[in-house]
């Protein structure tokens, strides 16, 4: 369902942007069920993940980037100098509210207007789901997203399958209009 949401979004997106452009990022790749649905439909699609054991799940298509780092690294020593923006990124490594935060924001400034970024365990079904093992906190990220940023983004969340918080960078509704 996550892939499948993801390359539905993803569809509209790629209306926007010029195949040059029409990267994607994921953060957290575990055993590559969405990335292998995912990335072919981009130009390039970056990988990261803290396991190394990641890189065998990954169909290596010819637009692959590969980064066995932790989020904060591929952040802070790759993106910029890497010369790359995204139409897409998936946020799914530790879901621990100030840790998505801390790369929700590290990442926007490499998505371009009109891009999505998602959020996955942002709607735990119960308290059990609270477990940092499955959901964490991450919902508190999509609250303060919510809250406070919402003069950069929009913001809406899919309370199932754990959650699935879609973010459209846009201040407003109409990026092409001045109003
Ligand atoms: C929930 S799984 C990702 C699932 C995958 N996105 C999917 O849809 O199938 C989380 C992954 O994040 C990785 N991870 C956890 N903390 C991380 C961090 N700080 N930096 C990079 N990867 C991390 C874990 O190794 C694990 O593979």
């Amino acid at each position: 369902m996550i892939a499948k949401a993801i390359q539905f979004i993803s569809q509209f997106a790629r209306e926007h942007f010029s195949p040059d452009n029409f990267n994607y990022a994921e953060l957290g790749i575990d055993n590559g069920v969405t990335f292998n649905q995912v990335a072919p439909m981009f130009h390039h699609a970056c990988a990261v993940d803290i396991s190394a054991d990641d890189h065998k799940y990954i169909r290596h298509n010819h637009n692959l980037k590969w980064f066995n780092l932790h989020t904060d690294e591929f952040i802070r020593d790759i993106l910029p100098s890497e010369n790359i923006t995204f139409a897409v990124v998936f946020i799914d490594a530790w879901h621990e509210y100030t840790q998505v935060l801390k790369d929700f924001q590290g990442i926007l400034p490499y998505v371009m207007d009109n891009g999505f970024i998602f959020l996955h365990d942002t709607y735990p079904a119960n308290k059990d789901e609270l477990d940092p093992m499955i959901c964490n906190d991450a919902y508190k990220a999509a609250d303060y997203i919510r809250f406070n940023l919402n003069n950069r983004v929009e913001i809406v969340t899919l309370p199932s399958h754990h959650g699935l918080s879609i973010i459209r960078k846009a201040n407003r509704t109409l990026l092409w209009k001045k109003y």
